[in-house]
């Protein structure tokens, strides 16, 4: 996985100063590299009946409709406040750089699916905390929490149900 991690850019001081930002557009514009992370990350559930890839805006949405269609499973969208149309529930959480809200569609889980949530990347893991607690509100039984890449040194996965979470690439 040593050459996936290198297609995956460092941008100095974006959004903020001081802060070294993982570029994944590079790795997602390779046909070679963006096919491999995908198969890598579906062949991990193959054969465990996920029946929804719940996607994170904006970024997790490439990874959970493509790892979706290999899964044979449908996409669930988790979005930022105002964009979906019908009933919404929301969930206020801390990101790296400040806080933010997210919303679901409140049918978009029925209770007892298996459900793989997929983002790009795993940092102080409020995102996904947030989104677990949202699919645990509408009853969803997570199989796993995936990502395309993981901060270690932000340790994000201890706010993650324990045992229940992957990534791909680590830095
Ligand atoms: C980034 C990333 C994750 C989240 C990880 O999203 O795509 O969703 O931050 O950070 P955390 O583990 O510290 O919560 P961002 O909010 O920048 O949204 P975007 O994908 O729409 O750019």
């Amino acid at each position: 996985m040593e050459d996936l991690k290198l297609t995956i850019r460092d941008i100095p001081d974006f959004p903020k100063k001081g802060i070294i930002f993982k570029d994944i557009t590079t790795l997602l514009q390779d046909a070679k590299s963006f096919a491999r992370m995908i198969d890598t990350i579906a062949n991990r559930y193959i054969g465990q009946r996920i029946e929804k890839v719940v996607g994170v805006e904006a970024r997790g949405f490439l990874i959970g409709a493509a790892l979706a269609y290999r899964l044979g499973a449908g996409v669930v969208l988790v979005r930022k406040p105002g964009k979906l149309p019908s009933e919404t529930f929301s969930k206020t959480y801390d990101l790296e750089y400040g806080t933010d809200t997210l919303e679901m569609h409140k049918d978009a889980i029925k209770p007892g699916e298996k459900i793989l949530i997929a983002d790009d990347l795993l940092a102080t893991g409020g995102t996904m905390a947030a989104v677990v607690d949202m699919v645990q509100q509408l009853g969803g039984d997570i199989a796993e929490c995936c990502f395309m890449a993981e901060l270690l040194f932000l340790d994000g996965r201890k706010k993650l149900p324990e045992g229940k979470v992957y990534s791909l690439l680590q830095f």
